[in-house]
């Protein structure tokens, strides 16, 4: 899971460096680039982050070609030997490789006499290729592999990069005067207003003069480009210590980017068409905190609608059984748009007859060109890992679908809501995140849509401050999980329906006999004796109902954040991750 960049022309260096920043997201495990000049080629690797890359290249403005890679690791420890692009056995062929070899353990047995310096499948697919780079070559190495790819390779003395795509993303822009071949079309934003999009088995070569795809059938294709109407906003902290705080903040933003957009009658013709369809039953597929907001979309439709509703775990979706067919909506959220466990069930979803909506931030993305619909998020580029207000919009996006189906007016509500958003006291935050900063496990609690909030408060907690945290029902506890329950354990107690109070305040009492720490985040008005029962209390401003989980998720995001940085930290990038999981 990485990106790739390929570039010809001037300044190459930096143009790939610029390149690789916006990938980052891809991972940022190493980074590495390799520029070919006067029949030569130089490289340059990083253990790290891109930056550090940068502080390593020697730069020229010489005409060259290059190509750069962002390691997330899937094989091979993470070091210098692992970091792409990787070299033939001579060093004549330099490749770089986003995706999977699944067979590259067979590949490397078979190939005889060669000298490995690393671990990665990537580096077998470029001893695979040779020292002699030509259409014949990469034809016969993607043959022989079996998995995810997409290549970028480039050979001492080539006026050419020469690329290969399966399963991973790769798109190509030309001009009279350069090239550019990258994982996300966002690279090309500032270099081209077109792009050509590649499809799955599809290769060939491009030179400043000639670009040259086949298709799997080895037959030579002629592509049109599309029209990239997008803008790179390369967001800043603007005063903020870190982008996830800054886009916890921008939640006003992002509803106030909702409302125009979907008051607008663009999105309602959109939402039209997709209520026309024909369809009785929905899922609603994503992974991680998209599930999370899938789950939100579950409790919001099945509130509304007796019809089969069902939130599906991406990963999990094609060993479920589930009765997809061509009377189903699916519906894929995802902030990326490129993860790959949403890409693979939102074709299989596809092979099985059903209509495919995706609501995504990113309108460009593989998700939105393959979805019959696309609603947009609107909540600009999210760059900390943690996604904040990518969950809040969704959440909200599925808030206006249910709202649509159902005839009702959502706008003023979502007005309302604009002036009720509250971003918590960041003293009282702060006290707790200290506190939770000193434990080693921490459990979240709730009941009904509280439980959801439990489940995505839980995975912030864990992706950014690497505490064991777990999310459990609260009537479940006395099945088996209260086993846990010590002096150890602060529980966070999620609480916003008046209705489940009660229930879940003689949960927390069963927790504090046995010695839990009970602190209570809740929108609900609660009297002394109540509070007392609780080791700390965060109450929230009160909102609509349906849009309580969105209220109170914000606190414990801060909270996730808070106690992230009083562990010393980087909440943007956390270890272990990236913005978006391109492999499954
Ligand atoms: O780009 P996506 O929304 O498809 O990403 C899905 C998950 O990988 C993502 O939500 C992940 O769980 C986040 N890091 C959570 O903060």
């Amino acid at each position: 899971m990485c990106g790739i960049i390929g570039y010809i022309g001037k300044n190459v260096e930096s143009v790939i460096l610029d390149g690789l920043e916006r990938l980052e997201y891809r991972g940022y495990d190493s980074a590495g680039l390799a520029v070919c000049r006067q029949g030569n080629i130089q490289s340059f690797k990083a253990v790290g982050e891109v930056s550090k890359l940068k502080r390593t290249v020697k730069f020229c403005d010489d005409f060259g070609i290059g190509i750069g890679h962002t390691r997330w690791a899937t094989h091979g420890a993470i070091s210098l030997e692992n970091c792409h692009p990787h070299f033939s056995q001579s060093g004549d062929t330099a490749l770089v490789h986003n995706g999977i070899i699944e067979n590259f353990e067979d590949i490397k047995a078979q190939l005889s006499g060669m000298q490995y310096y690393g671990q990665t499948d990537s580096e077998v697919a470029a001893k695979l290729i040779g020292d002699k780079l030509s259409i014949s070559s990469l034809r016969k190495m993607i043959k022989k592999i079996a998995g995810s790819f997409a290549f970028a390779a480039i050979s001492k003395g080539g006026d050419s990069i020469y690329f290969a795509k399966q399963k991973s993303p790769l798109y190509i822009a030309k001009k009279d005067d350069g090239v550019m071949l990258a994982s996300d079309p966002s690279c090309f934003a500032g270099f081209s207003n077109e792009y050509i999009s590649l499809d799955d088995g599809e290769y060939g070569r491009v030179s400043i003069s000639n670009l040259t795809i086949y298709d799997s059938n080895d037959k030579i294709l002629q592509k049109q480009p599309q029209k990239l109407d997008f803008k790179f906003v390369d967001e800043e902290k603007k005063g903020y210590a870190h982008f996830m705080l800054k886009e916890i903040y921008q939640s006003r933003l992002t509803l106030e980017n909702i409302i125009e957009k979907y008051s607008g009658s663009q999105m309602q013709e959109v939402l039209s068409q997709i209520k026309s369809l024909n369809f009785d039953r929905i899922f609603l597929i994503g992974c991680g905190t998209a599930y999370h907001a899938a789950l939100i979309g579950q409790y919001y439709l099945r509130q509304a609608f007796c019809i089969d509703i069902y939130a599906a775990v991406a990963s999990e979706l094609q060993n479920e059984c589930l009765p997809i067919d061509e009377s189903s909506l699916c519906i894929f959220i995802s902030q990326s748009g490129e993860t790959a466990d949403t890409l693979a069930a939102l074709e299989y979803c596809r092979e099985k007859g059903g209509k495919i909506v995706s609501i995504t931030n990113t309108i460009y993305s593989t998700m939105a060109q393959k979805s019959d619909f696309c609603l947009p998020l609107c909540a600009g580029q999210e760059k900390a890992v943690a996604s904040t207000k990518a969950y809040f919009a969704q959440c909200l996006i599925l808030y206006i679908f249910t709202l649509f189906l159902q005839r009702k007016d959502y706008i003023t509500s979502l007005k309302t809501f604009k002036n009720q958003i509250d971003y918590g006291d960041d003293f009282a935050l702060g006290e707790i995140a200290d506190f939770i900063s000193k434990y080693q496990k921490v459990f979240f609690i709730g009941r009904g849509v509280d439980l959801i909030t439990a489940k995505e408060a839980s995975l912030k907690l864990k992706e950014i401050t690497y505490i064991f945290s777990s999310a459990e029902s609260s009537g479940e506890l006395k099945h088996g999980v209260i086993a846990l329950v010590d002096e150890n354990l602060p529980v966070i107690v999620i609480a916003t329906d008046e209705h489940l109070f009660k229930k879940t305040l003689n949960n927390a009492h069963e927790i504090k006999s046995r010695g839990g720490k009970l602190i209570l985040f809740t929108t609900l008005n609660i009297d002394d004796d109540t509070a007392a029962c609780f080791d700390k209390v965060i109450k929230a401003n009160s909102a609509q109902k349906p849009l309580l989980p969105l209220q109170i998720i914000i606190q414990l995001q801060k909270l996730a954040y808070f106690t992230a940085v009083k562990l010393g930290n980087n909440p943007d990038k956390p270890r272990n991750l990236a913005k978006s999981v391109t492999v499954e």
